[in-house]
């Protein structure tokens, strides 16, 4: 049976993450060969509302599968946080004649593709968040290069550790779930891993690393810790600063933290190296480019069979499949306890 969508939009949409171009180009391509316009979305949800929207053309999408960050540029945005929301992206969506949307985004960016697929809209969703806590997918678009940038951080930074026999702290992104953290920590063989999903105690931090001292003779030591981690007794808080537009506190600061008690408890020289958004803009490794051209392809699959209101989910064995983005939204898929004790066990 043909097709009866004959406008497909595409917008990225959340914090920008390697791979993300890769899936504009493939969407953009599949419309090409089925004879479908694919209509560019700049600056997110708020470009939509301002009409920031237009037909895309080869040129755009050529050259691109190699480049960090987003042809079509990427926004937090408050729309879809009230009732009449939905209808007013509708509205938008439907003076630019689109009938189809590609919703390339993380968890705040599905639950937005799930409100407008409720509302009768089709749309589908594909999986990008560096942080990979977006349930549905085994993996997310680009999670995987900043787990390569953050391991060779790690490779790097070991030198300088073992030379000024320093802790050197490393901190990565994650929010609420630890994945670069635990990811990085076992294949750059960091010595603890602090994540959000385990509250540690500062005390055993510091037991640890005075064990590996004074007991192993290890004179320098590496930490890798999420920005979203926190101590039980909440003394390194992270959260107390700025927040963003969404509300959400604004993180970065507790790898920081964290050296300074280093340094005051132990006596030992600690420094630490924040990552931030050299995680999020590097080129994105080949397994990146790749996951994201085949959950693409696929999502432009479900569009065109009519199957809206799903995710295109990377499955455990390599297959991908539509995953209802009712499953999908409000949940966070986090480290499972057994992953995080293979980081123990290798730290
Ligand atoms: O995309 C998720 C994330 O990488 C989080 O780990 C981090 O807290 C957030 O982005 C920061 O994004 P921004 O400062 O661009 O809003």
């Amino acid at each position: 049976m043909e097709s009866t969508i004959k406008r497909i939009g595409i917008i990225t949409s959340g914090g920008d993450a390697p791979g993300t171009n890769a899936c504009i180009r493939v969407i953009a391509r599949r419309c090409f060969d089925a004879g479908i316009e694919p209509w560019g979305i700049f600056d997110s949800w708020d470009g939509l509302i301002s009409g920031n929207v237009r037909k895309l053309e080869r040129p755009d999408v050529a050259g691109i599968v190699q480049h960090a960050g987003t042809v079509l540029r990427s926004a937090r945005s408050r729309l879809f946080l009230e009732p009449g929301d939905p209808q007013k992206a509708k509205d938008a969506l439907a003076k630019f004649s689109l009938d189809g949307l590609v919703v390339i985004g993380g968890n705040g960016s599905q639950a937005a593709s799930a409100l407008l697929a409720d509302s009768g809209f089709p749309c589908v969703g594909v999986p990008k968040t560096i942080d990979n806590d977006l349930v549905g997918t085994e993996m997310s678009v680009g999670f995987q290069t900043a787990v390569q940038e953050a391991t060779s951080a790690l490779d790097s930074l070991r030198a300088t550790a073992e030379s000024h026999s320093r802790v050197m702290v490393v901190e990565v992104m994650g929010r609420h779930a630890g994945w670069i953290a635990v990811e990085a920590a076992i294949a750059g063989g960091a010595d603890i891993a602090l994540i959000p999903e385990h509250e540690f105690s500062l005390d055993d931090v510091f037991e640890r690393l005075r064990v590996r001292h004074d007991v192993h003779g290890r004179k320098y030591s590496i930490v890798i810790i999420a920005e979203g981690a926190m101590d039980r007794a909440k003394k390194l808080d992270a959260r107390r600063g700025t927040r963003d537009v969404m509300g959400r506190p604004r993180l970065g600061g507790v790898g920081t933290m964290l050296a300074h008690e280093i340094e005051r408890k132990l006596g030992w020289d600690s420094r630490c190296t924040t990552l931030g958004y050299l995680q999020r803009c590097a080129a994105p490794i080949a397994p990146d480019r790749l996951l994201a051209t085949k959950l693409s392809d696929k999502a432009v699959d479900y569009l065109l069979a009519g199957q809206g209101g799903v995710m295109a989910g990377l499955i455990a064995g390599g297959g991908i499949e539509a995953v209802p983005l009712k499953d999908v939204v409000g949940k966070l898929k986090t480290v499972t306890d057994d992953y995080f004790r293979l980081a123990e066990i290798f730290g």
